[in-house]
């Protein structure tokens, strides 16, 4: 495994690589890998001839006073990990290497990025969107997969590849999650002993939404309440949004006729976790694919 930190030695790379027929698959990371983050390089690796990962801690997704500096960097585990993964290349530029000190564009979105975490971090998306342009650029891939886990990210990224006309497929992965159901996140590390206990609520919570929904409850209003009430029964647990939105538009839904995504964000002391369940109306005929959170493809 090759790792490079220079922008310009991966874009020679990659250029190199394409030169030589060869079909290359991206999966972008801010490192701390975990088997959510192992499921999409797999993923890539079924898809294409060489795997590169990117390993940045973008300081331009994260607002004032959230966890960048704290966020944990283990780079040797993380190049162990990718190096037992079968990934050809490791991208893991600095900070000051992506960005130039007068950086004066970059990528924003104004409609799908409005509601969930769009309006609880500010700039979040902007951040994100700018960084994957750049990584898209660097790397050059044919594809990129994401995880399901930030459902508003991948459909945001699906956005931006349809509307800028990125040339690069976008794979939307399923969540990996631990063995009693919270999704698995670099940020689980942060929570203590009991809160890791009580982060099971925003799985379970998810759950009895779609019990509800599977018993035909299609109201969003009612739907949400019954999450919200689930997790004000976790003591500690601080609800920072729960929406029911369609999965295309990720405008709210009041009433669920199409494809929709219940989506949360709980914190939990200084943590905050995000998860999201798809609500899908149509029943599925016999024979029929699993449901789409079971397996990869398109958001
Ligand atoms: P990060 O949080 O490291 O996540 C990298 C990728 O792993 C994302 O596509 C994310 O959705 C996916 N992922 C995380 N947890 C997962 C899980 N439990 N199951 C499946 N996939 C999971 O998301 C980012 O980094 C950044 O915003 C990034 C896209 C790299 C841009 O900086």
């Amino acid at each position: 495994m090759l790792i490079l930190t220079d922008p310009s030695e991966m874009q020679r790379s990659a250029m190199g690589l394409r030169r030589n027929g060869l079909k290359l698959a991206l999966v972008p990371t801010m490192g701390c890998l975990h088997e959510g983050h192992l499921s999409l390089v797999r993923e890539a690796a079924r898809r294409a001839d060489r795997v590169i990962v990117s390993l940045f801690v973008n300081p331009a997704q994260f607002g004032p006073g959230e966890d960048f500096a704290r966020y944990p960097r283990p780079f040797e585990h993380d190049a162990a990990l990718c190096r037992g993964a079968g990934v050809h290349i490791l991208f893991a530029p600095a900070p000051e290497d992506m960005y130039a000190p007068d950086a004066s564009v970059f990528v924003d979105e104004g409609r799908i990025s409005r509601g969930l975490c769009g309006s609880s971090r500010p700039g979040h998306f902007k951040g994100v969107l700018t960084v994957v342009t750049k990584l898209f650029n660097l790397c050059r891939p044919d594809l990129a997969v994401f995880g399901r886990k930030d459902a508003q990210q991948a459909r945001l990224i699906r956005q931006m590849a349809r509307d800028l006309n990125f040339p690069v497929e976008i794979v939307v992965a399923p969540t990996v999650r631990e063995g009693d159901g919270l999704a698995m996140s670099s940020r689980n590390r942060y929570l203590s002993g009991p809160d890791r206990k009580k982060a099971t609520c925003l799985h379970s919570a998810l759950q009895a939404a779609r019990a509800a929904f599977e018993a035909g409850e299609r109201g969003g209003a009612a739907l949400k309440a019954i999450i919200g009430r689930r997790i004000a029964e976790t003591p500690g647990a601080a609800v920072e949004y729960v929406e029911i939105v369609d999965a295309e538009s990720f405008e709210p839904a009041a009433v669920v006729r199409r494809p929709a995504l219940a989506a949360l964000a709980v914190r939990l002391g200084a943590t905050r976790l995000i998860d999201n369940i798809e609500l899908t109306p149509e029943p599925q005929a016999e024979g029929a694919p699993p449901p789409p959170e079971d397996r990869a493809g398109t958001l």
